[in-house]
């Protein structure tokens, strides 16, 4: 055991910028509120700065952003939000959380809501540059294609400037170590930094990129963190967003098949931010799953499944063609067949959902059988109702089961029926037509029409 004292944790405000006009996104909606995974970039954001320590959080947004703030709020109940009223350039918009910095921290740390995937790790390392002696640490990437981004100085192992594009000179354009834009900056002495930029440059504004050399003439060090470029990915349109959905993806699905999970086709199977998979889940090719979705260990997922907000017990098969809709509740080894739907609905443990069936507002007792065709008529138009089927009843296909309605324990439905009354346990319930017959009927009918021509059409 170490006898060292722990080194003080170091605080950290993390600020968010979600400013950003979108549109390229041709949306209604403010890009920073488009999914990736099933989660607002926002969220993603917020979430990675929370996983990399920050204690506080600030958020500026455009004007009349209620939204924007409202999804801030919803994901990071404390976050502060400041608006930015006027765009002049991202030390603009920083300072615009002006009282955050002012509150005091070890180190703030400037995020774009409009890059969702930077990973915690890599926003700890930035911090770690400032634990380090840095003042300012930028995030760097190597770029395929460099035009447009700022270019990352660096000489002699330190990082010197950040030169925009279009104020870079044609030897600095032909660096191609990039900046991301996220940076980190010692909270101490950031309002100082901010507050000695200037915007002499081509676009007259204020650039957060010169916190570095304003950060050096104050003889301070600044260093850079490189990230891969798929991490630092940022999203103006649509095609930066299908382009982050896929790099997402691609975790995602290497993240649950590190942790013990089968992909047959992994490029086919749609995951969420939330999706929590256990071990031994075998998920078959072109599975979507939303959002707050769990599958214990050992399920079965076939293929072409739907599944949203619901739960799957150990051991369960799901599919072929199945949806689970928000609140569906799966018990352990239970069976729910091709062509099922089920709504917020329980379903016993080892109960069989096989076929062709309508599962809403129910329950469905342990290892009850749901013969092919049932529906659960839980809908007047107006109202919902419950269906509640007993333990090991059998329902047989083809069947109604007109809620608010109850099938008892052990109870039979016979096929065809169409229930509106409670069954009793045990009982045999048949709701429907009665079969006769008239003896030689068909072959008199036949008779009758001999020599008459049969319309075709
Ligand atoms: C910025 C960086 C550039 C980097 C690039 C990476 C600066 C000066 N430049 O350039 O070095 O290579 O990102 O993509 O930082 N924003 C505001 N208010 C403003 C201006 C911007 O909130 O007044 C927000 C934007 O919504 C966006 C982010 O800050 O989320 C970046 O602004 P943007 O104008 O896109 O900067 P770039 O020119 O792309
Ligand atoms: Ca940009």
């Amino acid at each position: 055991m170490s006898t060292e004292p722990d080194a003080p944790a170091r605080t950290c405000v993390a600020l968010i910028l979600a400013a950003g006009e979108g549109t390229r996104m041709k949306s209604a909606t403010p890009k920073v509120l488009h999914h990736v995974a099933g989660r607002s970039m926002l969220g993603h954001v917020l979430a990675g700065v929370a996983a990399a320590g920050a204690d506080r959080v600030a958020v500026v947004v455009g004007p009349g952003r209620d939204d924007v703030a409202a999804e801030a709020r919803a994901i990071a109940p404390a976050a502060r939000v400041f608006v930015q009223t006027e765009r002049l350039g991202t030390a603009h918009a920083v300072l615009a959380a002006r009282e955050a910095i002012a509150a005091g921290c070890d180190d703030l740390l400037v995020v774009f809501a409009d890059t969702p995937l930077i990973e915690p790790a890599t926003f700890r390392a930035m911090r770690a540059g400032l634990a380090a002696g840095a003042s300012v640490v930028a995030l760097g990437f190597e770029a395929a294609d460099p035009a447009g981004y700022g270019r990352l100085l660096v000489e002699n192992g330190d990082l010197v400037a950040i030169r925009e594009h279009k104020d870079a000179s044609e030897a600095e354009r032909r660096v191609t170590l990039c900046n991301a834009g996220l940076m980190a900056i010692d909270g101490r002495e950031a309002l100082a930094i901010l507050g000695g930029i200037g915007r002499a440059n081509a676009q007259n504004e204020y650039y957060l990129t010169d916190a570095v050399s304003v950060a050096r003439g104050r003889g301070a060090r600044a260093a850079v963190v490189v990230a891969p470029e798929t991490e630092v990915m940022g999203v103006n349109d649509r095609l930066q967003l299908a382009a982050a959905e896929a790099q997402m993806q691609k975790r995602l699905r290497a993240r649950a098949m590190r942790e013990g999970v089968t992909m047959i086709a992994p490029e086919t199977v749609f995951l969420s931010h939330d999706t929590r998979l256990g071990r031994d889940v075998l998920i078959e090719p072109n599975v979507y799953f939303g959002p707050g979705v769990t599958v214990a260990d050992g399920a079965v997922i076939h293929a072409s499944s739907h599944l949203v907000e619901c739960e799957v017990g150990a051991g369960v098969s799901i599919g072929p063609f199945a949806r689970l809709r928000p609140g569906a509740s799966i018990g352990a080894k239970a069976k729910i067949g091709n062509f099922v739907e089920v709504k917020a609905s329980k379903i016993g443990e080892g109960a069989a959902v096989s076929h062709l069936t309508y599962i809403g507002d129910s329950i469905v007792g342990a290892r009850a059988n749901i013969g092919a065709g049932t529906i659960t008529c839980n809908y007047d138009g107006f109202d919902k109702a419950r269906t509640i089927i007993g333990e090991g009843a059998f329902v047989g296909s083809n069947s109604a089961l007109v809620a608010p309605v109850t099938i008892g324990a052990g109870a039979y439905v016979g096929s065809g029926s169409v229930i509106t009354k409670d069954v009793t346990p045990g009982a045999l319930a048949v709701a429907r037509g009665r079969q006769f017959e008239k003896a030689g009927w068909a072959d008199a009918f036949r008779k009758s029409r001999e020599g008459k021509p049969k319309k075709r059409v």
